[in-house]
């Protein structure tokens, strides 16, 4: 199987916001990283709007040829807006207002959860679940009928910054475990969040994973070498 590459532009937007101007240009980034190998292009429109906006995924809908991952929260707004943009996956995500990123998977026992992902099948739309790596939220997901699940990797991503060879192997093993439990479904089986090359890599003992989804990393190294080198490097890691 050959694992894709989700590319999150969220902080090419994030840049452009702090002068409130076009610049740097989202369609331009993603049709960049499309030409170097993104297989999709992940962005978060969040409830208050602070990177990507509502009218850009609009307008990269448009701008670009590869499909879109919209990462949204489980409210009915969010749904209306899915359902006019018809993304061709839609990746559900816990959300709160002042976190500085999304801290961990979400809570499964949401009333809504299921009526959303049924109305976002029903017009055609391929949902996954932002989870936490543990089994039985994988077996969840599946109950409450997602296509896919992507793993918080935060925890791995984490212990690979602080070096911590125990938590790296402890947390590795989760994901693991949840892989085993995913691949008794039907569902696809994703990961994402702070990942660098070295945790990829390791990650990538892993065989069979549908889809790495990475984006602060992505943009942070390509101020310094491009996102054609940046991609690249992420597809040969990848690479089966
Ligand atoms: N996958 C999901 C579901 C996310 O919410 C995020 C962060 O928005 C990512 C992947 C990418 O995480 P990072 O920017 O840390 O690579």
């Amino acid at each position: 199987m050959k694992t894709r590459l989700g590319v999150n532009i969220d902080h090419v937007a994030t840049l452009r916001n702090a002068r409130g101007e076009g610049h740097p240009d989202i369609a331009k980034a993603a049709n960049e990283v499309i030409k170097n190998g993104a297989d999709l292009i992940t962005i978060h429109v969040r409830e208050d709007q602070r990177h990507i906006k509502k009218s850009d995924a609009i307008f990269l809908k448009k701008k670009i040829k590869k499909p879109i991952n919209l990462e949204m929260a489980p409210t009915i707004e969010m749904l209306n807006f899915a359902l006019k943009l018809k993304p061709k996956y839609v990746c559900i995500v816990p959300e709160k207002r002042k976190e500085i990123t999304t801290e961990g998977g979400l809570n499964l026992n949401q009333r809504n959860l299921k009526k959303i992902i049924n109305k976002l099948k029903s017009k055609g739309i391929e949902v996954s679940l932002f989870i936490n790596p543990k089994t039985n939220d994988v077996k969840r997901s599946f109950n409450l009928g997602s296509n896919a699940i992507e793993i918080h990797t935060g925890s791995f991503a984490s212990a690979f910054k602080n070096r911590n060879k125990n938590k790296i192997k402890t947390e590795f093993d989760k994901i693991k475990n949840c892989q085993v439990a995913c691949n008794k479904t039907t569902m696809k089986f994703n990961v994402g969040h702070g990942l660098t090359y070295e945790s990829a890599t390791y990650l990538k003992k892993l065989n069979n994973i549908n889809e790495f989804n990475i984006g602060h990393f992505i943009v942070g190294e390509s101020l310094f070498v491009g996102f054609s080198k940046v991609v690249k490097k992420f597809k040969r890691i990848l690479k089966n």
